[in-house]
């Protein structure tokens, strides 16, 4: 049934003769439904096209349109209703023609009112366990949707709370992924890429450094250059980055993550790849993530303006960066640098 039960069914009334609708028009008064007449198949067709209508009785025999006629250009033109045919032909193969046509049941004249109770009762039925079943899944679909979007927020939130824990440990690179992020989707809209690319390479970028957990604090925040040995740790990263997130990611994501740090002309880490068997999410989180980078304070040297990272990175085009994607870069970051005011973002020199 409807929400509240105020759904009342919608009938419609063919028949040509004026004291058999009258007699229908009765019985049907006493189920409580919405009744409209009409007393050829024209009239019949137009209204129903109309209006939506759950029942339809329908004599077979009229004058101009009969009711086989009308139930057949009804069901052409794609509408639903369960129909109820009246007939006083006492030739089966027009009651077999109409359940054909789609009818449901019929009733023949002269009936008894008992005969018309029952059908009308047995049809009422059917409509009522119809709206029932479309209630059930609408209701169902509800459901079903507001689950997902619970899903979606609980997945939001875990990656909030991972950035949280990344930056929790790591105080120095605050806000680091969030302006990766931003960077990486300056250039993903220069490029025009796809919404499903764009969601991939926007979790990925956020996360990129999750893997950074692992590594002890005191290499984490050296204020001064790593070792060697040092470096080896922090190289670890990106693949112990995967194995967080492995349990919550498809593969896509987590190969963004994996060669985030991979090289155009090889030599990068953690696999060595070069060129196109690098993820292009990768090698455009690579040039985000150098540029955030150059343009970062360390402990050991103060951040570098635009220019001079602009030009670090064309000196890095073609070995470290994608030639392809340097140039979309550097336009999609001066057509966006000045509309930045989330804070962590000040450190930005021009
Ligand atoms: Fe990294």
């Amino acid at each position: 049934m409807k929400k509240n039960d105020l759904w009342i069914p919608s009938v419609l009334v063919v028949d040509d003769d004026k004291l058999i609708r009258a007699i229908i028009v009765d019985v049907l008064r006493s189920t409580g439904c919405r009744i409209q007449e009409a007393e050829n198949g024209n009239d019949a067709l137009e209204m129903a096209l109309e209006n939506s209508f759950d029942l339809i009785l329908c004599d077979v025999i009229m004058p101009g349109m009969d009711g086989l006629e009308f139930l057949e250009r009804f069901r052409n033109k794609g509408k639903e209703a369960e129909i109820l045919m009246i007939t006083s032909s006492p030739n089966l193969e027009i009651a077999i023609e109409t359940m054909r046509l789609g009818a449901s049941d019929f009733i023949r004249k002269p009936f008894t009112q008992e005969d018309l109770h029952a059908g009308i009762q047995k049809a009422m039925e059917r409509v009522r366990l119809k709206a029932l079943t479309r209630d059930y899944h609408t209701t169902l679909e509800e459901k079903v949707f507001q689950q997902e979007d619970r899903i979606r927020f609980l997945f939001y939130e875990t990656i909030q709370s991972l950035i949280y824990a990344i930056e929790a440990k790591d105080p120095y690179t605050k806000g680091h992924s969030q302006r990766v992020t931003t960077y990486a989707m300056w250039l993903v809209k220069e490029l025009d890429l796809p919404f499903e690319t764009a969601t991939e390479i926007h979790i990925a970028a956020q996360l990129h450094d999750i893997g950074k957990l692992g590594v002890p604090d005191n290499i984490l925040n050296k204020p001064a250059k790593l070792t060697g040995e040092e470096f080896t740790i922090i190289k670890e990263h990106p693949e112990e980055g995967c194995k967080i997130l492995a349990p919550i990611f498809p593969k896509e994501h987590l190969d963004i993550i994996l060669h985030h740090h991979e090289k155009w002309e090889g030599g990068g880490y953690p696999q060595g790849f070069s060129r196109g068997d690098i993820p292009l999410g990768s090698r455009i989180m690579a040039l985000a993530d150098s540029f955030d980078a150059m343009t970062s304070r360390r402990a050991y040297r103060r951040s570098w303006n635009i220019k001079e990272t602009f030009a670090e990175i064309h000196q890095c085009t073609g070995s470290q960066f994608d030639p392809e994607l340097v140039d979309p870069f550097i336009k999609a970051t001066e057509k966006n640098i000045d509309t930045l005011e989330v804070p962590g973002f000040e450190h930005l020199e021009h």
